[in-house]
């Protein structure tokens, strides 16, 4: 029962990202067949589904080796039911069983070329297609191990995955691959480990691996000199051992705090007690193992506390997360900041002919929210890109740009593609991430941790606000030389001295703004204005209010008002505007005045002792 136990409890760590339903797959007490369960919304209603069928599930006690996958499944091809969650089987007979997170681009043309080779499909998923090709795959080659198939398998997918596969021709092993989605393996043994990484095992030369895809149009893979098979991690002598498979540390941080982070491409397979990690082919800048890596993690650090949500423990965590982005980086006496993590390339960023921020979402908003900081005190141009629209316009990109990769998690698809191709291109690439050991951070040639804490509400918040520091730290390690900005980066850094501070006092109105919220909840539609500094805050707030309302909202410049938003205001429509004394400050009281002549009743969001605001609009500042 230990092995349901530990699948449950993982993926209750991961309930938080949200999914619509889950499953598990297990082996059976004869050793050979599998039991699959799977379940339409919660964890805990799978859970109670796999009580209530204990005994048919007939799960072996007695045995020493127990091997089982589970998933929670957020839709995206098919609706969300029993039949389309995961694990997805190959056949009725539960050959070969897989879990899958990402997507399969190439999934029609695979379900095509499976169907046209008899193969009958249940769901409408992607995933289905990768079992059932490694079906196929092994009645062509039935002499391929597991790990084999698996390789030839991810060689036609296209898209972005992270798979773990279980197979009743296979007992007790476990094949993982990843491309593009977070995988890494925890490894648990009650002695110490013998090595603190795991030598890569490349594919064959002699007889490369005959091409499977469908339309055969791409070349075979070039096979590569095998290195010493010796080299995988075998556990010391007793052997006991247990790996864990995960797309992210949570999931596995209650039993072990060592792990190795997958690179794309590695096929990690387990088998008779031993981890071993495979590529099939060898890239120049591939290091020769994969390091078990020590996660400081604490598992009280992804626990709610007494907050009712993740994101509302994050948001109150904010004065001590900002601090933590700072420490041992600003000297508040001395006005320094010193960046270890770029600190080298410094001189090279200064040479560089612009800087372009890149991300998604939130991540992609801190860069809106600091480039007219960074312009001001780089004096460079400063170009901020949506990675899906930077993809897409196939934007040039020149050796002497410097691209910053924003990203909380490190992982996201999108960010990663752009960086790869900005990294082509010969640019710099600086990851600005809270990930340590994530895709990004990995693959830049140097970065900013945000450092941050982990964030495990969906909802980005205080990554958002140490995202935005770290820039800004940026921003003043690039100007430390300039005399003519001696005055305006001294009043910065006093600023972020005091920006705990500020949030602290910001985060005592809760029970108001919560007593706001209320009153605008039922709306069908909120816009927020602002300009200057405050846009970005506008677009975020939107953002947000989205996500966790589902009700429509836009944030809107304020100095466009006047060309087409002005139309949407009426005494009907929610309006929070954002006033602060800066530059733009004028031209945001006239925005405000002209909310006010169409009837609008905006809340204004302003500094302590803004006077100049009416009466009448002073209920809500
Ligand atoms: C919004 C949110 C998303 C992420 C975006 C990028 O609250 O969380 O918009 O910001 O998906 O994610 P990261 O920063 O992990 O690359």
């Amino acid at each position: 029962m230990e092995i349901i136990d530990f699948l449950i409890k993982g993926l209750k760590r991961l309930e938080y990202r949200g999914y619509d339903s889950a499953g598990i797959a297990l082996d059976a007490a004869d050793g050979v067949d599998i039991s699959i369960v799977k379940k339409s919304g919660k964890v805990a209603a799978l859970e109670e589904e796999i009580q209530s069928r204990l005994k048919e599930l007939n799960v072996d006690e007695s045995s020493s080796t127990h091997v089982g996958i589970a998933h929670t499944r957020w839709a995206t091809h098919g609706a969300p039911s029993e039949v389309n969650s995961h694990p997805q089987r190959s056949d009725v007979d539960q050959t070969f069983c897989v879990v899958h997170n990402g997507i399969v681009t190439n999934y029609k043309e695979l379900k095509a070329f499976l169907t046209q080779k008899g193969y009958k499909f249940e769901s409408e998923t992607d995933t289905e297609v990768i079992a059932k090709l490694v079906h196929h795959i092994h009645t062509q080659h039935p002499g391929y191990s597991f790990r084999e198939l698996v390789e030839q398998v991810v060689q036609q997918l296209e898209g972005a995955f992270a798979l773990c596969f279980k197979s009743k021709l296979y007992p007790g092993e476990c094949v993982a691959t990843r491309r593009g989605s977070p995988l890494l393996v925890g490894i648990k043994t009650k002695t110490r480990l013998a090595t603190d990484h795991i030598p890569i095992l490349y594919g064959k030369e002699e007889h490369g691996l005959p091409d499977h895809r469908p339309h055969g149009r791409s070349e075979p893979l070039p096979m590569l000199p095998r290195n010493d098979s010796t080299s995988e991690f075998q556990p010391l002598e007793d052997k006991q051992v247990e790996y864990f498979f995960a797309s992210d540390a949570s999931a596995v941080i209650e039993h072990t705090n060592r792990v190795i982070f997958l690179e794309d491409d590695d096929v990690a397979a387990v088998k008779d007690g031993s981890l071993s990690i495979h590529r099939l082919r060898r890239s120049l800048d591939d290091p020769h193992g994969r390091e078990i890596t020590i996660l400081k993690l604490e598992i009280q650090q992804i626990m709610k506390g007494n907050y009712s949500y993740f994101m509302q423990k994050e948001i109150f965590e904010q004065p001590e997360s900002v601090v933590n982005t700072m420490r041992g980086r600003i000297n508040f006496e001395t006005k320094s900041v010193v960046l270890g993590g770029i600190k080298d390339y410094i001189p090279e960023i200064r040479r560089c002919r612009r800087l372009m921020l890149i991300g998604c979402g939130t991540s992609y908003h801190s860069a809106v929210a600091t480039r007219q900081l960074l312009e001001e005190l780089t004096e460079l141009p400063v170009m901020v890109e949506l990675a899906s629209d930077f993809l897409d316009r196939n934007t040039p990109v020149f050796r002497d740009d410097v691209c910053f990769f924003i990203s909380q998690s490190g992982e996201t698809a999108d960010s990663l593609m752009a960086l790869r191709y900005c990294k082509a291109r010969g640019a710099l690439i600086v990851g600005v991430t809270n990930t340590v050991g994530s895709s990004i951070s990995r693959e830049s040639h140097c970065g900013i941790h945000i450092n941050a804490g982990p964030e495990i509400g969906v909802a980005s918040t205080k990554a958002y606000t140490s995202q935005f520091i770290s820039l800004v730290m940026f921003a003043l390690v690039m100007c430390e030389d300039r005399i003519s900005l001696q005055v305006r980066r001294n009043e910065i850094i006093k600023g972020l001295e005091m920006i705990d501070e500020q949030i602290r006092e910001v985060l005592q109105m809760d029970s108001t703004v919560q007593q706001l919220a209320k009153e605008m909840y039922e709306q069908k539609s909120m816009l927020l204005m602002g300009r200057g500094y405050n846009y970005a805050t506008c677009m975020e707030g939107a953002l947000k209010i989205k996500e966790l309302t589902y009700m429509h909202s836009e944030g809107i410049m304020a100095g466009e008002l006047k060309h087409g938003p002005l139309a949407l205001v009426d005494n009907a429509m929610p309006v929070i505007m954002i006033l602060t004394r800066d530059p733009v400050y004028v031209k945001c009281m006239n925005a405000l005045l002209q909310v006010i002549a169409r009837d609008g009743r905006p809340i204004v969001i302003c500094e302590k002792g803004e006077k100049k605001l009416k009466p009448s609009l002073q209920r809500h500042s």
